[in-house]
């Protein structure tokens, strides 16, 4: 694989299955992005409110053919035209990630194509330039999704600090969490969201754990206090109303602690460009309350569209062209990690 790496345009074929959507995207030089499929697996695992893992990778192996072919029809190419195949090869399900990249190594093998690893993680980073092309250096970026909620200074493509992260539940997690509790679909976030509107934020008084003198963060407390308020008023679970100020007091909690964590790094490290991604920075009352915060302290804020929020492969195709381009090309030895830190 590795003697092929001047091959052809530089288009990257990205493929992402780390968690429960499969998903292939083709993307030019880094961030033009001719196709960019999801298919998403929120009907299987829905009715056990979370991800079945097992469920999840057999479906990547049903589909991740098919998103293929469908993201390199997109874009009126063939797997002969790509400069390279970019896979994310963890932090993630196993199982999952399995399939994305004996996929990746497969095709690549038999089409002589370069592979390259990319981190979940710095998918996330990296969706922020697939609207913003040119950000600045240093930036704050804060990755809030269901499986990970950690903030970074980024210094340059591949060098990331991580300042903090959370100690427990991610803030998509504590999403899901209570929706499951308030009997909500999954994935809870896009559902709390939309009743939190309707809501009134200062019913309940929800803890904020702020966790001092670091950029920690902490979720697992606020979802017990959500328990406790469920459970103390269980006659009432059923009543609209009581689940509106519930998601909209939850969420106004959550918000309020994402916020602030960011606001006090940007003081404290003097960095005024913030990029947010992951799952929960979809979330109306977070990019308003970011937006007032980052207009407030002047600071300049790149918000990814709703599409590039969630996982998605372009965000693994734009972070792989840097790496295609530095020559961090895979072996065919290249196993996924479940845990894999940035
Ligand atoms: O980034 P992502 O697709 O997958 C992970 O890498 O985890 O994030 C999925 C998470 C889920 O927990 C989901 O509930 C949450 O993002 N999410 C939201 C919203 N849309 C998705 N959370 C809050 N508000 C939303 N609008
Ligand atoms: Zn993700």
């Amino acid at each position: 694989m590795e003697g092929a790496k001047n091959i052809g345009s530089e288009l990257i074929l990205g493929i992402d299955t780390s968690c429960d959507d499969t998903s292939a995207a083709v993307v030019a030089e880094g961030k033009k992005i001719l196709s960019n499929i999801v298919s998403s697996q929120s009907d299987i695992h829905k009715k056990y409110g979370g991800i079945v893992p097992e469920l999840a990778s057999r479906r990547h192996i049903e589909m991740i053919w098919p998103v293929v072919d469908e993201a390199l029809n997109a874009a009126a190419i063939t797997l002969d035209d790509i400069a390279a195949i970019a896979v994310c090869h963890g932090p993630g399900l196993i199982g999952s990630l399995l399939v994305g990249c004996g996929f990746a190594k497969a095709a690549a093998y038999a089409k002589n194509k370069p592979v390259v690893a990319v981190n979940h993680l710095e998918g996330h980073i990296f969706s922020a330039f697939l609207d913003h092309e040119n950000i600045e250096f240093p930036f704050l970026s804060l990755i809030a999704s269901g499986g990970h909620t950690s903030l970074y200074i980024v210094n340059d493509f591949g060098q990331y600090m991580e300042l903090g992260r959370t100690r427990d539940d991610a803030a998509g997690e504590a999403y899901d969490k209570v929706a499951k509790l308030l009997g909500l679909a999954y994935p809870g976030g896009p559902v709390i969201d939309n009743l939190a509107l309707e809501g009134n934020p200062k019913a309940f008084d929800f803890p904020r754990a702020y966790v001092p003198e670091s950029f920690d963060f902490s979720f697992s407390g606020l979802k017990t206090a959500v328990k406790s308020a469920v459970s103390r008023q269980s006659q009432a679970a059923g009543d609209a109303e009581f689940i509106k100020d519930i998601a909209a007091s939850f969420q106004s909690a959550v918000v309020d602690v994402l916020v602030r964590k960011v606001e006090w790094a940007i003081v404290k490290k003097g960095i005024k460009r913030v990029t947010l991604s992951g799952g929960v920075s979809a979330n109306s009352e977070l990019r308003k309350r970011f937006k007032e915060m980052a207009e407030e302290r002047e600071v300049e804020l790149f918000l990814p569209s709703i599409s590039f929020c969630t996982d998605n492969a372009a965000m693994i195709a734009a972070a792989g062209y840097h790496h295609f381009k530095a020559g961090n090309i895979a072996g065919i030895d290249l196993n996924p990690k479940a845990y894999l830190p940035l």
